[in-house]
């Protein structure tokens, strides 16, 4: 019997700053790339959805977890502390309590979805809610851990990073080369920086033989009213309901710049209603369950289609980030802002039939 054994396990070979480090798992990655019928007919192309909620504690960001604790524990760190828009606070709390370490996380108060607060809670992190954004909570973070015998895990702690490039080598397992164009939410950005790092290693030929081919040209989205990369200047009240991508400054926005530039790509924003949108196609036409920062990649693939400027016949690879659970609410809304709410009958097989649409 073989069970996927984590990406430090998995790809111990293509992850060198690992060597001589305890594994600190969840079983992390190996998620499934979905091949997405319906987009790929609307869009012309050949679409495939890397489902990266169905990591252990719902989102992509236990990739990097898994090494950032590992290296935290390697230097016998006995806490982490890092600031979230929620995802890396659940991910943070859940791989510091499996380490036995002490976890400290400052979320923007007010802005974090639901699912993600009772993780970190459930985890036993200590929440501090503070009353500032995301970027006001990684600048305090930077200074405890500068200060105080504290591990900032963080996507600045390039353990992360290399972590989170895994995605790119199971991408490439399941395509058997890299996709044309491979498209992503971008907030930190962090992962659009991983993700082109493990194309770019995939394609080399050094200590390991090439993975692929080629490199995919990088297509990064941020909410509209989060969008510094776009705009070229920080954002001082970034806004969105997209609450995980609530980014103002994000620390590697240099090296996402880098991604794009050096691929081909492109960074661009779509609207909190484009977001929505795309969220709610995902779930009804390709049974899908996302949290809306998520389906900004499909969002975005679905612009560029409106735009005429997707290769017919292209491969392309859109990774989603977290599960929908995490944020449930969005599901309950139709597009006009209604909620929708299931029918009440009686226990009757007659009306029961008629709710059903049968009769
Ligand atoms: N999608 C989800 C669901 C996220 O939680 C995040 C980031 C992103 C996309 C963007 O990824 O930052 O690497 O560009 N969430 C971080 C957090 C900021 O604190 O959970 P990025």
């Amino acid at each position: 019997a073989h069970q996927w054994r984590g990406v430090i396990r998995e790809y111990a070979d293509r992850l060198p700053m690992l060597d001589g480090a305890p594994v600190i798992t969840l079983c992390e990655g190996g998620t499934p790339l979905i091949p997405a019928e319906r987009l790929s007919e609307r869009v012309g192309a050949s679409v495939h959805v890397k489902y990266e909620g169905l990591n252990p504690t719902g989102s992509f960001k236990d990739r990097g977890m898994t090494t950032a604790i590992s290296m935290a524990a390697k230097a016998g760190a006995k806490a982490v502390i890092c600031a979230s828009t929620g995802n890396t606070s659940a991910s943070a709390a859940a791989y510091a309590t499996k380490a036995g370490m002490t976890c400290g996380v400052l979320v923007p108060a007010g802005k974090i979805a639901m699912g993600k607060l009772s993780q970190a809670i459930a985890h036993g992190a200590t929440l501090l809610q503070v009353d500032g954004n995301f970027d006001d909570c990684l600048t305090l973070a930077r200074k405890l851990a500068e200060s105080y015998p504290v591990e900032l895990v963080n996507s600045v702690n390039p353990a992360r990073i290399e972590g989170q490039k895994t995605a790119s080598f199971e991408i490439i397992d399941a395509l058997g080369d890299a996709p044309d164009i491979h498209c992503l939410p971008v907030g930190n950005a962090g992962n659009i920086t991983a993700y082109w790092r493990g194309y770019r290693e995939a394609a080399q030929t050094g200590e390991q033989p090439a993975l692929s081919t080629k490199t995919p040209r990088m297509w990064g989205f941020q909410a509209e009213g989060a969008a510094p990369i776009v705009k070229g200047f920080p954002i001082d009240h970034p806004e969105t309901i997209a609450t995980a991508i609530r980014i103002g400054n994000p620390a590697s926005w240099r090296q996402a710049e880098q991604a794009r530039d050096d691929s081909g790509g492109l960074i661009d924003s779509v609207t909190d209603d484009q977001i929505l949108d795309a969220h709610r196609l995902l779930s009804s036409t390709e049974g899908i369950f996302v949290e809306p920062g998520s389906a900004a990649s499909i969002a975005g693939l679905l612009m560029m289609h409106e735009r005429g400027e997707i290769p017919s016949g292209a491969t392309i690879v859109c990774t989603v980030t977290g599960h929908g659970l995490k944020d449930p609410d969005w599901a309950l809304k139709a597009a006009d802002g209604s909620a929708l709410e299931p029918a009440k009958i009686s226990v009757d097989a007659v009306s029961a039939a008629r709710e059903l649409g049968l009769v």
